[in-house]
């Protein structure tokens, strides 16, 4: 039991559902006691000498004395290897046919008896002993991956794991999922296996809802990322390499993941950042598109209790000519916590409700839980009962359903591995449409079990049906949220058709994006955590995850008013922007801290209202492009070192960098500038990157600088799209990309490239392919 446990307990077991928790908690042991017998004799194993290689499209097989390594570099460049022959397919992350061969890319005899595959992008080289190497087609070192150790049980069983890696020395780590001590992965053992924190978490807490086996690596070699296609429970111990470490050799920085069974496989993307996403997003699936709604400012409480203090909550709003977009409705406006019902007492009619304030703009979004109250009569109960040959809900080794702890009180769990259960939780959230709700956020997929000890989730016993493979819940744990997310997402598509879904989801996994995007979860209230919140969206983001969003103002607590404002700052510039609070928590509403804090969060809503073409555009090119809208500040320029350690501020899209306040009392900071001239948004004062500037950071706003040249899209007084140019340096050009928003259903979007250019005096802006200047406001003129 480690402190997180004992918190929990401690909180648990002094609350009315304590005893409850002690039981279930219990029950889940002795499942696994009976089901998982302890570590037998395990005979260990690694690939031994390389006896032959066998030449096939994009690559082959080399053959060793005890495994064989299947490897296949495809079009694009990613670069697939599979040991023990295993293939690409099945997988929860790579969707559809994977990407074709390189027919070009062959497997050749290379040096001391091992071999290569030389491709346009990269080249793989494969020692006699099983080292596997990633190098640029100039044959600079990217990543070694040193022969893999293998543990079978004698008596059978889940193969464990080993894959040790080597970076070069000034490498930085990245990824893994949703992480709240980044974006920079320090030295630390990382945990493969989704989980709810149970309360509020802060940067030292680890793991999360979200995890990934996936990292991207930043050295002046290059970028690339490496995922290791397995759904087990594992972890990742990383650390960073030294250059000129002992006798001025460098250490090269290492990983080393290991796994609790399943294949050993893993892809790799490498190039510059932009495409190494690009790459990604094409294996992984293209992100989902929320509808522009949903890149507005959106507003939930755990708590809000009834129809009126919703109404009361949406005229303080309306009141003060503040705009919102989204209400959310959490756990409190169900019948007895149960999913899929209305509490009529606080809520007797809630599509009025709904339909009163899409009047007025606000969307509701509904919060959907996975766990079924256990109670026959209930109408989701009894129906899951009904599905399939065996019902819906997951099953222990002996056949028995499971059941858990979560809200309602003892629950069971759909088992959303299986397509048949998938399908039919789908078509429940016909009943969420009919209440009015516009959108769902998934919570509680981890899936969580209240436990007053040990881990809060289903015994690892538990059986799945992993899309007919059949399997225990060490390989289905973590892909439970990303098949909730797909049977939700699905389920609103047959539903509404013409609509795309709006879905966000605390847990998931690789290719969570196609479904929709994700938030903090409960990000406590303090600076770390709100330092926090950035770099579970930065980490996401280059994941292939670019929707997401923390908490603003924090979970728990009370933030000070200038910890709430300088939160409410920050989520302007995120994808989603939402306060939401637990139910004993302070207030999150602007209005509540004070006038100076009220004057500040207006600014910032006004900025992200006229921010909201930009939004959109980054939306679609997120879809397009694989790129995030919130990414690193070394995202074009990854061999500036000073940048790769910058972890305070970041790009939104290409023009726009945000340098957030992260400390209390800071009314000046210093911000890192990537190459080139950059204005101050504010004064429009001209600075030059690369390097290092202090600005001003009153309360009131946190800087904000635009790149010289950028064009940007955004709302103008009356509504309709304006077009931002921002003049380029002398004697050059600029650009910028735009997406008219195409309506919040299928309709195809256009993108278009407009172009800054000097011509005698004056700034014009052309797009392409058309002749002739088109209006926009320039800045930027004369200053600097
Ligand atoms: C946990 C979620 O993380 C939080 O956002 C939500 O308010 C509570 N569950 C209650 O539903």
């Amino acid at each position: 039991m480690d402190g997180r446990d004992l918190v929990r307990r401690v909180r648990l077991v002094g609350s009315v559902r304590g005893l409850r928790t002690v039981r279930s908690a219990w029950r889940r042991r002795s499942a696994d006691a009976r089901a998982l017998p302890a570590r037998g004799a395990e005979r260990a194993r690694v690939p031994g000498a390389a006896t032959g290689a066998e030449p096939g499209p994009g690559g082959g097989v080399v053959r060793f004395a005890r495994s064989e390594l299947r490897i296949r570099v495809s079009v694009g460049g990613a670069v697939f290897w599979g040991w023990d022959g295993v293939e690409p397919l099945p997988s929860y992350g790579v969707v559809g046919e994977p990407p074709a061969p390189d027919e070009r890319a062959v497997l050749e005899p290379g040096k001391d008896g091992g071999w290569q595959v030389v491709s346009e992008r990269v080249r793989v080289v494969v020692s006699r002993t099983g080292v596997v190497e990633l190098r640029t087609p100039g044959g600079v070192l990217l990543r070694r991956e040193l022969p893999p150790r293998w543990w079978e049980p004698v008596d059978g069983g889940p193969v464990r794991w080993v894959q040790r890696s080597e970076v070069p020395a000034d490498a930085r780590f990245f990824g893994l999922g949703g992480r709240a001590g980044g974006p920079r992965l320090r030295d630390g053992v990382y945990g493969l296996w989704n989980t709810d924190p149970g309360g509020r978490f802060g940067p030292g807490d680890d793991p999360l809802y979200l995890t990934m086996p996936v990292q991207v690596v930043v050295s002046d070699a290059g970028t690339h990322l490496a995922f290791h296609d397995n759904t087990w429970a594992g972890r990742v111990v990383l650390r960073e390499g030294e250059e000129g470490a002992g006798s001025g050799h460098d250490r090269p920085g290492t990983s080393e993941v290991r796994m609790e069974g399943g294949p050993l496989r893993c892809w790799v993307v490498a190039g510059t950042p932009a495409r190494v996403l690009q790459g990604w997003t094409g294996l992984t699936g293209a992100p989902a598109v929320p509808p522009s709604w949903a890149l507005g400012p959106q507003h939930a409480r755990w708590g809000f209790g009834s129809e009126r203090e919703v109404r009361r909550v949406v005229a303080g709003y309306r009141e003060r000519g503040l705009p919102l977009a989204v209400l959310h409705l959490d756990i409190d406006h169900f019948d007895g916590h149960r999913v899929f019902t209305v509490d009529r007492e606080r809520f007797p009619d809630l599509p009025s409700l709904a339909a009163d304030l899409r009047a007025e703009g606000v969307r509701l979004v509904s919060i959907v839980d996975p766990a079924v109250k256990a109670e026959p009569g209930d109408a989701v109960f009894d129906a899951g009962r009904a599905v399939g040959e065996r019902g819906a809900y997951v099953r222990d080794a002996q056949g028995r359903v499971v059941v858990g702890e979560v809200w309602p009180g003892p629950c069971v769990y759909p088992d959303f591995t299986d397509p048949v259960v998938r399908e039919w939780w789908g078509s429940l959230y016909e009943e969420r449409l009919a209440q009015g709700f516009s959108g769902v956020w998934h919570d509680m997929n981890e899936p969580v079990s209240f436990a007053a000890f040990g881990d809060p989730s289903l015994p690892r016993s538990a059986r799945h049906v992993l899309e007919g493979a059949g399997g225990d819940h060490r390989e289905a744990h973590n892909v439970y949220g990303l098949a909730m997310a797909r049977a939700g997402y699905e389920g609103l598509l047959r539903l509404r058709p013409e609509e795309r879904p709006f879905l966000f989801s605390r847990s998931g996994w690789v290719g969570m994006q196609r479904y929709g995007g994700t938030w903090s979860g409960d990000v406590s209230t303090g600076w770390p955590g709100l330092r926090a919140s950035l770099s579970l969206v930065l980490g996401l983001g280059l994941c292939g995850v670019p929707y997401s969003g923390p908490d603003v103002g924090g979970f728990d607590g009370f933030p000070s008013p200038e910890l709430y404002l300088r939160w409410f700052q920050l989520g302007a510039y995120l994808p989603l922007f939402r306060t939401h609070a637990a139910i004993d928590a302070g207030r999150r509403e602007p209005w509540e801290f004070g006038t100076e804090v009220l004057q500040g969060a207006r600014a910032a809503l006004v900025e992200r209202e006229r921010l909201g073409p930009y939004f959109v555009t980054l939306s679609h090119l997120a879809r397009s492009t694989g790129a995030p809208y919130v990414r690193p500040v070394w995202w074009g320029a990854p061999r500036d070192r000073a940048l790769r350690e910058c972890e305070d501020a970041f790009l939104l899209g290409d023009a726009v960098l945000v340098a957030p306040v992260l400390e209390p009392g800071a009314r000046r900071r210093a911000v890192r500038l990537p190459r080139g001239r950059w204005y101050d948004a504010e004064s429009g004062r001209a600075y030059e990157g690369p390097g290092q500037v202090v600005l001003d950071a009153p309360l009131s706003r946190v800087p904000v600088l635009v790149r010289a040249g950028a064009v940007i899209p955004v709302r103008g007084a009356d509504g309709s799209l304006e077009l931002e140019a921002w003049a380029p340096v002398a004697g050059r050009s600029g650009s910028g990309l735009v997406v008219r928003d195409p309506g919040d259903g299928w309709a195809a979007a256009e993108v278009e490239r407009y172009v800054t250019r000097w011509k005698g005096d004056r700034v014009v802006v052309e797009r392409d392919g058309v002749k002739g200047a088109v209006e926009a406001r320039v800045r930027g003129l004369g200053l600097g």
